[in-house]
């Protein structure tokens, strides 16, 4: 991890120097939130809709912030980068407890980290395994407590799979660091916001452009059955851009890898955001 530019706390430096005290309820109860910001051509991809999202999800957790310190230290992290194509990572948790104790006190400032890497943003596939949704009910606050996603895309890697697509009680929610999109070739269709799911940038991204450009697209509750009928399935993340479901683990699914609805899809947002 060689000359990584970071930021802790309004101080610049590498991310090798930055030094994170283990009371950070960062660290002892994931007590945080934090945004995955992507740039190309040196354009930061729908700033103003991340930043967004970052101040509801410290809002939903009572963070109090100041918008203008974090933005800046957004804004500088890229300004200090030779490369034009990445991404900014970028963390506010509650702060340090003097000792860990699950009641905060209100007092507490406000700790931010940030750092900021190159990135491709090439065409992905990816292969899927379909599991149960472990998480929380408030998965629509972009929380750094990701276990259920980490235990399930193990698993998942363990199998040789990219993603999971998950599900609760057999409704699709999203996959496990991305929204889920199918077509069975007529419409476009991809799980409804809810607190289930997170209210993706790349999800809202696509949906608006598919709709300018006359696709349809349909927001509502999906069963694993609708998703497996599909003809083509994608994901989409900030990192991810769109990326082709190749297959599905344990099912018998002949997904169609050259779907014309999902090759209009990357190309509508291609170039809109990646060109
Ligand atoms: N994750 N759902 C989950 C659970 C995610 O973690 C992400 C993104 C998304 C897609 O959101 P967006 O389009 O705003 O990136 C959906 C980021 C990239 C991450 O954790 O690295």
């Amino acid at each position: 991890m060689e000359n990584i530019q970071a930021v802790h706390n309004g101080k610049f430096d590498f991310l090798d120097n930055i030094k994170i005290s283990p009371l950070s309820r960062a660290y002892t109860f994931s007590d945080s939130v934090y945004e995955v910001i992507p740039f190309f051509k040196s354009n930061i991809i729908a700033y103003d809709k991340h930043i967004e999202r970052l101040k509801k999800s410290c809002a939903a957790l009572s963070f109090v912030i100041d918008a203008n310190y974090i933005e800046n230290e957004i804004l500088e992290l890229i300004n200090k980068i030779g490369f034009e194509n990445g991404y900014v990572y970028y963390q506010i948790s509650r702060g340090v407890d003097p000792i860990r104790s699950h009641m905060f006190d209100n007092k507490l400032s406000i700790e931010t980290f940030g750092y900021v890497v190159e990135h491709s943003f090439s065409p992905q596939k990816i292969k899927v395994m379909i599991c149960e949704d472990l998480r929380w009910q408030r998965c629509d606050i972009k929380s750094t407590s990701l276990l259920g996603n980490v235990m399930s895309m193990n698993q998942a890697k363990d199998k040789g799979c990219g993603e999971v697509i998950m599900h609760k009680e057999n409704i699709i929610t999203e996959g496990g660091a991305s929204n889920v999109f199918f077509t069975d070739n007529d419409c476009v269709y991809t799980p409804s916001l809810s607190s289930n799911i997170l209210p993706g940038i790349t999800r809202d991204l696509l949906i608006n452009k598919l709709k300018e450009a006359g696709i349809k697209v349909e927001e509502g509750k999906y069963s694993l059955d609708n998703l497996l009928k599909s003809k083509s399935i994608w994901l989409t993340s900030s990192t991810k851009g769109l990326a082709l479901v190749t297959h599905i683990i344990d099912y018998d699914l002949q997904l169609d890898l050259e779907n014309i609805i999902f090759k209009k899809c990357e190309t509508i947002f291609r170039d809109n955001f990646l060109s």
